[in-house]
């Protein structure tokens, strides 16, 4: 499993940032789709393109158009930023959320939505939530996806814990993951430490 941390200027900048408890919701959101466009600029280096030809107001010329069908699974909510950033990148990308909240007392995900048609109609998927904790989330979501057939899966978060990236390492040892940073540890409820907080209550104002 390769597990990228961004070592991008750009990137550090707009988490000390993200991660200010001064940071308001708004700027909060602004930062989680900022953060996201430069992690997907990374993440995304390898989608297939094909040629085709362009009419330039001057001349035809030989161009490339990303031919493989991407989708972006959001996990709820924390995701959801995330994933609007991703479509405004690539507006042709198919969106299927997946419901999951983290119970307060065992820390175990449970899955509240899931849409997913009978069959994956896309070819990569980019899975996307601000945090790995534990990764029990993480994991879950995987454990659908592929069970659903897809075959060629991303992971997209912007903090990471190592107990969740060692975890989901050996769940799912296959699947690469772009990460903004990789934290020193949970604290006794789960918490990444030193983190940003509850990702979902700070983009959504529910403190
Ligand atoms: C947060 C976060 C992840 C999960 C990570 O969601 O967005 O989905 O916790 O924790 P884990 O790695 O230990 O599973 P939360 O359950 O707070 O729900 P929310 O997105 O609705 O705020
Ligand atoms: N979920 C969050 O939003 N933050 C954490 O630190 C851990 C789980």
């Amino acid at each position: 499993m390769t597990v990228q941390v961004s070592q991008h200027p750009l990137i550090r900048h707009k988490l000390a940032l993200l991660r200010d408890a001064k940071t308001d919701p708004k700027l909060f959101r602004e930062l989680v789709t900022e953060i996201t466009q430069l992690l997907f600029y990374e993440a995304s280096a390898d989608l297939q393109t094909s040629e085709v030809t362009i009419k330039t107001p001057v001349a035809e010329c030989q161009c490339e158009l990303i031919w493989e069908r991407v989708g972006v699974i959001p996990i709820l909510r924390a995701g959801l930023g995330m994933a609007d950033a991703v479509i405004q990148m690539l507006p042709k990308v198919t969106t299927w959320h997946l419901g999951m909240y983290r119970d307060h007392t065992t820390h175990e995900p449970v899955t509240y939505y899931n849409k997913l048609p009978e069959q994956p109609s896309i070819d990569v998927g980019f899975v996307v939530d601000p945090m790995l904790a534990t990764g029990g989330s993480i994991i879950a979501v995987l454990d659908i996806l592929k069970k659903w057939g897809l075959n060629k899966i991303k992971f997209m978060a912007l903090i990471a814990a190592p107990e969740g990236v060692e975890r989901l390492r050996e769940a799912h040892p296959d699947i690469p993951i772009y990460l903004a940073a990789l934290d020193s540890h949970l604290n006794e409820n789960k918490y990444i430490v030193p983190g940003l907080g509850d990702a979902g209550d700070r983009q959504f104002g529910t403190f």
